[in-house]
């Protein structure tokens, strides 16, 4: 749908208590993938790492789907990084939005992914496939993931080798950033590819069941005592992944029962 268009069926009434937003920037990175700024409603409060229901106004009744808060809580815009689906009910009109258009939120964020659901620990392992990477986006733009961990390792699996930028170029922009950059010391991102050649090759789940993960970083095994895990991927990966994490001995937490890892899936379309 062009801008014009998005603009003419904007004369629908906008739901009530939702945000109308305005986009202020779009990047597409392949042709499945895209991230998009919007302004931010001053009373919106969130945790980074949780999600929030996103719209269009193109219709009498939107269709609102999930999507993970990509920035940090701190930060002035909303950010989000999106996949296309092709006749998706959302994603089919939102990766043509422009610099200017309307986006509907529905108010209330929530999310398992937060630095509240899980005890302290040494060492904070962020697992990702694909657009998973959103919600820890926004965590590690965040200090406090820094105060509660000393070594935070981001992983992120895609198909191919252009799907990792997104995550690449946000680590190193996280080095550089004033704000976190010092406290950001120990932030590592280990990348893979499953369908196209790269220096490190695999499903994520392979390499933790191999043991390749953590002597590519030099880091021991996984141990309850000193690790905790967060998840973001597709209902399998998602699976998989828990029932590896389980098997060292950690426990699935949530907000109200904090423990040593907390999953959470990219509810797109
Ligand atoms: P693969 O190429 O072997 O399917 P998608 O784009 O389909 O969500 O996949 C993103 C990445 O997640 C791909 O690299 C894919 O690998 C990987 N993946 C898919 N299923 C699983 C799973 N059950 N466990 C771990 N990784 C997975």
């Amino acid at each position: 749908m062009s801008s014009a268009i998005l603009e003419e069926k904007s004369k629908f009434p906008i739901p009530t208590g939702v945000f109308s937003e305005t986009v202020t920037s779009v990047h597409h990175y392949t042709d499945r993938l895209f991230k998009f700024r919007i302004t931010r409603p001053t009373s919106l409060r969130f945790r980074s790492g949780e999600f929030i229901m996103i719209g269009l106004p193109n219709a009498e009744k939107p269709v609102f789907r999930a999507y993970s808060v990509a920035s940090p809580s701190w930060d002035e815009e909303l950010e989000f990084y999106s996949i296309k689906v092709p006749d998706g009910p959302l994603t089919e009109h939102l990766q043509k939005i422009k610099e200017g258009d309307t986006v509907l939120l529905r108010k209330k964020p929530t999310g398992t992914l937060v630095n509240d659901a899980l005890l302290p620990g040494e060492r904070l392992w962020m697992f990702s496939t694909g657009t998973g990477i959103a919600p820890f986006a926004s965590l590690i733009r965040d200090p406090e993931t820094y105060e509660k961990f000393d070594e935070v390792i981001l992983t992120h699996t895609c198909r191919e080798v252009a799907e990792l930028t997104y995550g690449q170029k946000l680590v190193s922009a996280v080095r550089d950033d004033p704000l976190v950059g010092e406290v950001a010391q120990g932030l590592k991102l280990y990348c893979t590819t499953t369908r196209e050649d790269y220096p490190f090759r695999g499903r994520i789940t392979d390499l933790i069941s191999s043991g390749k993960v953590f002597d590519d970083l030099g880091v021991p095994r996984i141990s309850p005592k000193t690790d905790r895990g967060m998840i973001c991927g597709s209902m399998e990966m998602l699976r998989d992944t828990k029932a590896l994490l389980e098997g060292f001995g950690l426990v699935e937490g949530s907000n109200s029962c904090p423990n040593t890892f907390v999953v959470e899936r990219a509810f797109v379309d």
